[in-house]
């Protein structure tokens, strides 16, 4: 592959959720370009079908091709599970899944006791569990799908009375299960890490797959001679098929950013 290390780096996901992801890799890697994209338009992608998923995950990814991107990170669980495998080796650039984080989530559950929340896509898939399998057969996943917090947190319910509700209402599903660990399998769930851990024994521990997967991603540039050395900044561009304003909130809360400039996009076209 024939890449450039000021190339940028591309982060997508169905929507806000995703910037989880690139704060930690903004984070780590400072000097990186970003370009971050979110498909407000058309989330949440939990409830849809593999084909789809899959034509969407393509339509960031050739979008990242005209952008002459170095690396495209998925920042979406949904779009790993279902499309990472189909389009890995297909891009001119490389591409990072999002990781499962079940490695982490065993090292802090004495007696392998897991739970994971993600979409439903996510859970049809057993994303989770299949590696779970692989590692140690001992291992205890159970997974649970919580479809009505990404259509409230895209909808601005990131700590009221409506998303508490809900959160209390999913997280009492686990109580006979005595988990040790709760992986966030969707990458819009660490904005309510706090309500999560409100209604959570305080013996589980949150596992947030979004370090480890920026981690992967600096590995694969360390390796390959990929890191952008340049002593600046690196630069951020976000796009959004939706709702901008709203958008630029989720920048400010997620990552820090006040007033970020979000583009349109219409990620139909790119097919
Ligand atoms: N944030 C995404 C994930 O990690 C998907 C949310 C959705 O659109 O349902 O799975």
């Amino acid at each position: 592959m024939q890449m450039q290390a000021c190339a940028p780096i591309g982060v997508f996901d169905s929507g806000s959720g995703g910037l989880t992801v690139a704060y930690q890799l903004h984070k780590i890697l400072p000097s990186e370009n970003i370009i971050y994209v979110g498909d407000l338009q058309r989330m949440p992608y939990g409830p849809r079908n593999p084909g789809e998923i899959i034509k969407f995950m393509q339509q960031f990814l050739n979008f990242f091709k005209l952008k002459k991107v170095k690396m495209a990170v998925f920042a979406c669980n949904t779009m790993t599970s279902w499309g990472f495998d189909a389009a890995a080796g297909r891009e001119p650039y490389y591409l990072v899944p999002m990781n499962t984080a079940v490695a982490e989530a065993v090292a802090v559950s004495p007696h392998k006791k897991i739970g994971v929340i993600a979409t439903e896509a996510t859970v049809r898939k057993n994303f989770h569990s299949d590696v779970a399998a692989e590692l140690d057969k001992d291992i205890q996943v159970i997974a649970r799908a919580c479809p009505e917090f990404v259509p409230l947190i895209e909808g601005g319910h990131i700590d009221d009375m409506a998303i508490e509700t809900v959160v209390r209402r999913y997280m009492a599903m686990f109580s006979a299960d005595k988990i040790e660990a709760l992986i966030l399998g969707c990458t819009h769930y660490p904005i309510i890490k706090d309500l999560l851990k409100k209604y959570l024994p305080s013996y589980v521990t949150l596992v947030d797959p979004a370090l480890s997967t920026a981690e992967a991603a600096r590995n694969i540039l360390e390796q390959n001679k990929l890191i952008n050395d340049d002593r600046q900044k690196g630069s951020l561009e976000f796009f959004f098929s939706a709702m901008p304003e709203h958008a630029g909130e989720m920048v400010k809360i997620v990552m820090g950013i006040d007033n970020p400039v979000i583009s349109g996009i219409d990620l139909s076209k790119f097919n």
